[in-house]
């Protein structure tokens, strides 16, 4: 198998002959996310001739309107775009009705025709989570999921992965029932950015970092993902999701799996995904007590993000004017494991807070002894390693140094690793990375089943903690860092948030 750290970027690693069937070609995914990856990997010369795309969906549409859509979603491409977008396919129909899997059949049978995709198949679910497993049946139903030998057909499946453990255990069950778990391609978009990915490089191809990436050395973790928007139009799914299971679930397990995860025997995704699910399986699963103690549940008020004022979350559109939804999760987690026991881990995300940034900070432990006078090291904070994942992707390096002069102030000072800076290559979209490891066959950035079933593991005590109303949902200002009572969180244990 591939290099995952270097894959993609490999000169002439292509797409098979492959025909990629869109079910939500009509979505917002499909034209923000997916068009502009497939022109961007077509600009790279990663497609070949043999390949096509087949949208399905309700929407109104002909061959000509989707290659429309699919010509509009790329306004900056170039003549090669316009000449692959001539072959892309669209079948109009409702996934809960048998003639919209016969008509993609016949369709699917044309394209391998006049194409040459030779009977391959990426079936991408960028629909609505509730037709994910209807597809998949579907799909298995009308013969289009297990293929005669010699052929592929794999399943690319989107966020959420069920809305707790029992929906996603059955939802996993559907789709097993129609594709093999090596077939199943699981996206969490954060594994596909080129920061993500760095984690592994920073960790396991330096002598430096390893060492102190420990107990020993490291005294506790921040990981932040803040969003400066609010829920916008979408206020109506976001009521039935909240920030624990849209963010931490899934984005925020991920980031600490590789961020926390042992050394992987081989960079492969079964060296990685093993390691990820032990370090998932080492996060102390929370009691009652404990999801009282040790998480905050917020919601955002009225406020200002970015110079602008914005409306409270329960005046949004689409949500209840009592809502207790969370648009905003602090926990303390622990690791049980002899790298970690006894580090805390500090998480938070949350929406409309005063900037968009997400990073894992490793704070670490003081010196033991300062020979200064304590007047002098007055600003000096502890060691920091921070990996910035968006959006100014880089590492910073936080230590002391003396500031110039005859006294010997020292004060914190900063080491920076900036992509931008470093690489003229521009990193390629998280989507573009995945939807071609996807249509090559390699699974190592997609989430395996007994990862969701660890991750929710985690997060389940706490949802049914909030639910029977053990956490009150705590207020905060649009545009602040989030309610006191995640300040009282990590202060609790003498330490403070990090002001990204
Ligand atoms: N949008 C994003 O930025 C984003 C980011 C990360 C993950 N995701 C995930 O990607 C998926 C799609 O999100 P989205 O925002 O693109 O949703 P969306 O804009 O609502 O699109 C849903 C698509 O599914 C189709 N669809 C829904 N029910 C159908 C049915 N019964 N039969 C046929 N077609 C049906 C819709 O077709 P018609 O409208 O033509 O009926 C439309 O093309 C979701 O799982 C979401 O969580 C989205």
């Amino acid at each position: 198998m591939s290099n995952p750290l270097t894959a993609g970027m490999e000169l002439g690693r292509k797409a098979p002959p492959v025909a990629l069937v869109v079910f939500g070609a009509s979505g917002d995914l499909t034209s923000r996310k997916l068009l502009p990856a497939l022109a961007a990997l077509s600009r790279r010369r990663q497609l070949t001739d043999a390949f096509a795309v087949v949208g399905v969906a309700r929407s109104d549409m002909d061959d000509l309107a989707f290659r429309k859509l699919a010509a509009e979603a790329v306004p900056d491409a170039d003549p090669e775009w316009e000449e692959l977008v001539k072959g892309f396919r669209y079948v109009q129909g409702d996934y809960g009705h048998p003639d919209t899997f016969e008509a993609l059949h016949a369709v699917l049978d044309e394209v391998d025709e006049s194409r040459g995709t030779n009977g391959n198949r990426v079936f991408y679910l960028a629909t609505v989570p509730e037709q994910f497993g209807v597809v998949a049946a579907a799909l298995d139903k009308h013969g289009l999921a297990r293929l005669a030998p010699g052929h592929f057909g794999r399943l690319v499946i989107e966020k959420p992965f069920g809305h707790d453990p029992q929906s996603a255990a059955a939802l996993d069950a559907t789709i097993h029932s129609a594709f093999d778990e090596d077939s199943i391609y699981r996206i969490d978009h954060y594994l596909g950015k080129e920061t993500v990915q760095n984690v592994l490089a920073l960790r396991f191809a330096n002598a430096i970092f390893e060492p102190v990436w420990n107990r020993q050395y490291v005294d506790h973790i921040q990981v932040t993902v803040a969003e400066s928007l609010g829920v916008g139009h979408r206020g109506g799914f976001y009521e039935t999701a909240g920030a624990l299971r849209d963010i931490v679930q899934n984005h925020v397990m991920q980031v600490l799996g590789i961020t926390l995860m042992e050394p992987p025997a081989t960079v492969d995704a079964q060296g990685i995904r093993d390691e990820k699910v032990k370090l998932l399986k080492a996060i102390e699963i929370m009691d009652e007590d404990q999801v009282v103690t040790s998480s905050v549940r917020g919601q955002y008020d009225a406020g200002w993000v970015e110079g602008e004022p914005v409306i409270g979350y329960r005046q949004e559109e689409g949500v209840a004017p009592d809502s207790t939804t969370d648009t905003y999760v602090a926990m303390r987690l622990a690791v049980d494991n002899w790298r970690w026991a006894g580090v805390p881990i500090f998480i938070r995300t949350g929406k409309r807070l005063p900037k968009r940034v997400t990073e894992v900070a490793m704070s670490f432990e003081k010196v033991p002894h300062l020979p200064f006078a304590s007047a002098l090291t007055r600003d000096l904070e502890a060691n920091s390693l921070v990996v910035r994942i968006q959006p100014d992707e880089g590492v910073t390096v936080g230590f002391g140094a003396k500031v110039p002069g005859s006294e010997f102030r020292i004060r914190t000072v900063s080491m920076d690793f900036a992509y931008g800076a470093a690489f003229i290559e521009e990193s390629p979209d998280a989507y573009e990375r995945l939807l071609l490891d996807a249509m090559v066959g390699d699974p190592t950035l997609f989430i395996r089943s007994d990862e969701v079933e660890q991750s929710w593991k985690v997060v389940a005590p706490v949802l049914s903690a909030w639910e029977a109303g053990d956490v009150p949902v705590s207020r905060y200002e649009a545009g602040s860092w989030g309610p006191r009572q995640a300040d009282r969180l990590i202060e609790a244990g003498g330490r403070r948030w990090r002001r990204p």
